[in-house]
């Protein structure tokens, strides 16, 4: 087909520099927010009698039915176009022969691109927002049921200090509840409108680019036309907050892995969301948990890329610029396919309590405990330290764990022991007594419970 830039030019562009310049195999997934885009601005066209208002109602008219042709499988994209932006003109050219070539007055494919663009990652983050609390609920009703399973708590992977399922699964639900919060946040700064800035410099029409921005959604035009083409900032802020949604969804599935491993056995994920072995006949791998840690390196990728691509470029557009496309569209589908999976993976694994249980007997993960009771005893607390740590050496030596040491046994380390320190290291009591704001106790944990979902 024919460019429709010809005019200047004596030769056609060379083959292959015409597939390496093309962005339509990638760009066309645009196309609802681009005919969108197209329709607002025909009708600013006619409201400020830049063209007449018959042929925007043409144009629209037109638009609309190329939208449709395209939502039923009626029309195909011509992948011989440059871009999305040039087929949807095309087409319109096609339908409407000159009246078709009028849309495209005070606009550039510069400010267009970056339209679209908004426009599209708009639609992709609202769908990531519900896709993440998705995941919110379905670590909930996790919770719900795990306020009082114990298990061990870590630090350093060490057995630290005995915690509830529910107050692990509610760390990482409180972890989404920031990425929600931040890809809103990000969302008003992505909610400006670049159209209008034309290929740099603004226009010598007598444009409305506040209304043009209304119709589409948008709290306000930009305020620079130069920024309005060059800016990528939107793409930046999206692909770090995914970065970091990631990066939670990683760790969880990293715990998942290990959980499910035949050490620890604490979960077991439903067969539907793991596979096995084609050798090992006992094997049942956690391939999604794993695929999702993995796929995390990617999007830390695709803002690395856009983020070096950006580096150095000078004002205004540059075909570079191009290259921010299939980065971020990676990065979205590859977010949202992991969330997908995430949510019904996490909700369908049965909690095994009694593993839990278990290993949190072992490891004198009531140490701390014991410390506080004599602490709250009058014992200075380094003191009391000590002598704990002294009793724990003790058990190890004698084999022991400290609910099975007689009183007699503690009375030799401190005269300060009374029958009633069973009662307080006890992992019933260790949990129940954690009961300070935003801590483990069954109480604590249901308080957490009402307040994310109040957030959600
Ligand atoms: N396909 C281009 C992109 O994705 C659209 C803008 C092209 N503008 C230009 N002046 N060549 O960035």
């Amino acid at each position: 087909m024919e460019k429709l830039w010809t005019g200047r030019f004596k030769k056609p562009i060379n083959e292959i520099a015409d597939k390496f310049n093309a962005s339509i195999t990638f760009d066309s997934r645009m196309i609802k927010q681009d005919i969108l885009g197209s329709v607002a601005h025909a009708k600013m066209l006619a409201k400020q009698s830049i063209i007449p208002q018959n042929e925007a109602d043409l144009i629209v008219e037109t638009l609309t039915a190329i939208l449709a042709d395209i939502e039923q499988g009626t029309l195909q994209i011509d992948f011989s176009c440059e871009d999305v932006h040039m087929f949807v003109e095309q087409e319109l050219t096609a339908r409407l022969g000159d009246v078709g070539k009028k849309l495209h007055t005070a606009r550039s494919r510069n400010d267009q691109v970056a339209l679209d663009l908004r426009m599209y990652l708009r639609d992709q983050t609202l769908e990531i927002i519900e896709l993440i609390k998705e995941n919110i609920r379905a670590i909930l009703s996790v919770a719900e049921a795990n306020t009082d399973a114990v298990m061990p708590g870590y630090t350093h992977l060490q057995r630290a200090q005995p915690i509830s399922f529910a107050q692990h699964l509610l760390a990482y639900a409180s972890m989404l509840l920031r990425d929600v919060d931040r890809l809103s946040d990000a969302l008003k700064r992505l909610n400006v409108s670049p159209i209008g800035s034309c290929a740099l410099a603004g226009t010598t029409f007598d444009t409305d680019r506040a209304f043009e921005a209304e119709l589409l959604g948008f709290s306000e035009p930009c305020i620079n036309s130069i920024d309005g083409v060059s800016d990528r900032d939107f793409c930046l802020e999206l692909m770090s907050d995914f970065a970091i949604a990631m990066m939670h969804l990683s760790r969880f599935s990293e715990e998942i892995v290990l959980w499910s491993s035949w050490e620890f056995r604490f979960i077991e994920l439903d067969d539907s969301f793991t596979t096995g072995s084609s050798i090992m006949p006992q094997k049942k791998n956690s391939d999604m948990a794993e695929l999702v840690r993995g796929k995390t390196g990617r999007v830390y990728g695709d803002l690395m890329a856009l983020l070096t691509t950006l580096k150095g470029l000078p004002l205004a557009y540059n075909k570079d610029m191009q290259e921010d496309k299939e980065g971020i569209f990676d990065a979205v589908d590859t977010l949202k396919i992991c969330l997908e999976v995430f949510a019904p993976m996490v909700e369908s694994m049965s909690v095994k309590k009694d593993n839990m249980l278990a290993a949190a007997k072992e490891g004198f993960i009531n140490a701390t405990d014991l410390a506080d009771y004599l602490a709250k005893k009058g014992v200075p607390f380094r003191t009391a330290y000590k002598i704990t740590g002294e009793i724990v050496a003790y058990c190890i030596d004698n084999n022991k764990d400290l609910e099975s040491m007689e009183i007699g046994e503690f009375k030799a380390f401190s005269p300060v022991f009374e029958d009633d320190l069973y009662g307080e290291i006890s992992l019933e009591a260790c949990l129940k007594k954690r009961s300070s704001f935003g801590g483990t106790s069954p109480a604590s944990t249901r308080t957490q419970i009402t307040q994310i979902k109040s957030k959600l």
